[in-house]
């Protein structure tokens, strides 16, 4: 990622955050909305994972200009999700529910720049936890 592209995801980041709750709601709302047959996956309290995602999220969007450093934890939580019944294509839906959250949270501040900025940032943090769950 870029420096300008890691600004943009810290900026929108430190926009949505205040109101975590409250797009994490929305979130999974859209996730199960793409893809119905994820929801038995989520067997905890949805705003206790919600908050789980928004905190990962968080460390990972400060980690940006270092993300080897959170590799290890990466890996792990994609093994983790892997046995969970996580698959690789799931990601994408994933990826699809949250650029489109971010797009409600940001409004006009979502500009084309902003979503390539999150989509790198995306592409980074699931390619290491899919390096993660296909082994050491
Ligand atoms: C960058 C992508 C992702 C991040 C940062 C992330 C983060 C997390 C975190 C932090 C947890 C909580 C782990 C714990 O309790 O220790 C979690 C749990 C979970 N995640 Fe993800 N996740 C990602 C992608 C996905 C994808 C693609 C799926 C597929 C549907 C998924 C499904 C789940 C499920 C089913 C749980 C367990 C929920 C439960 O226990 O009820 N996650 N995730």
């Amino acid at each position: 990622m870029t420096p300008e592209q890691q600004r943009l995801v810290r900026d929108g980041f430190s926009k949505v955050a205040p109101n975590a709750g409250a797009a994490a709601s929305l979130f999974y709302e859209r996730l199960f909305a793409l893809d119905p047959a994820l929801r038995p996956l989520f067997k905890g309290d949805m705003e206790a994972q919600g908050a789980k995602l928004m905190a990962t999220i968080g460390v990972a969007v400060d980690s940006l200009d270092r993300l080897h450093e959170v590799v290890p934890k990466l890996r792990a939580l994609g093994r983790q999700h892997a046995a969970l019944g996580v698959q690789d294509a799931h990601y994408a839906t994933v990826a699809e529910a949250l650029l489109w959250t971010l797009g409600q949270g940001l409004g006009t501040d979502f500009t084309d720049r902003a979503r390539e900025a999150w989509t790198a940032c995306y592409a980074a943090l699931s390619g290491e936890m899919k390096a993660g769950a296909a082994g050491p």
